[in-house]
């Protein structure tokens, strides 16, 4: 989604736009759901790297960002990873990997520009190993009607803005019906963050 330099505009933006957020609130909640998973993990919709400076346990983290724009950005940062990390250009709907292949796989920011999310649950489900889990951060639909509606007025424009970001997905909703189990650990609306763009919520999903 998004012409050359609308992707390559938003891909340069990206960062500078975050980094207050990553400061004071954003950075911690990424080192928190990521500085304890171990083993092999995939992290779908790297974007422009974010993440890495936040794994600690992994044996190894693949990330998959089909954004050349985006990817750039990524690879640019890679020396900052703490554990052996591999970048590809995989899709979340198309991860080039067997089934069985990660103890866990990571979504930020990302669940809410999928086009399809059940397509995308399903292909998380195929590539975790049994036992295997999604961890996510993500900001959802909530439920104040009120802020629903605003949204839902919103959505048009900021879907092109943000090269197809949704500001009213209900992803916990969406993984229960798909038939995953979801630990919402914690809900937030910083202060500091438009209330449209909130609740983000940080957890944990089992297929
Ligand atoms: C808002 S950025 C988030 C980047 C990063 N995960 C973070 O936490 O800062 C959304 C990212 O999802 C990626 N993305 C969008 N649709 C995707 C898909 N179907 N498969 C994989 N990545 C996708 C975009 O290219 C972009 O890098």
């Amino acid at each position: 989604m998004g012409g050359t330099l609308h992707r390559k505009l938003f891909a340069a933006i990206y960062d500078p736009f975050q980094a207050a957020g990553e400061r004071t609130w954003l950075g911690a909640a990424r080192s928190d759901l990521l500085g304890d998973i171990g083993g092999d993990v995939l992290e779908i919709g790297g974007g422009t790297g974010a993440n890495l400076v936040h794994y600690r346990s992994a044996d190894r983290v693949v990330i998959a960002e089909p954004d050349d724009e985006m990817r750039a950005h990524l690879l640019d940062k890679l020396g900052r990873s703490r554990v052996p990390v591999e970048v590809t250009a995989d899709s979340a709907e198309h991860v080039n990997a067997p089934d069985d292949s990660f103890d866990a796989v990571v979504s930020t920011l990302v669940l809410c520009s999928v086009e399809d999310p059940q397509v995308v649950f399903a292909e998380v489900r195929r590539v975790l190993k049994p036992g295997g889990k999604l961890y996510f951060l993500e900001h959802v639909r909530g439920d104040d009607e009120r802020w629903i509606r605003r949204k839902q007025r919103v959505e048009p424009v900021w879907k092109w803005v943000g090269l197809g970001c949704r500001l009213t997905r209900d992803t916990p909703g969406i993984l229960e019906s798909e038939g995953w189990s979801v630990e919402v650990r914690r809900e937030m609306a910083p202060s500091k963050v438009p209330k449209i763009l909130t609740p983000f919520v940080l957890g944990v999903a089992t297929p």
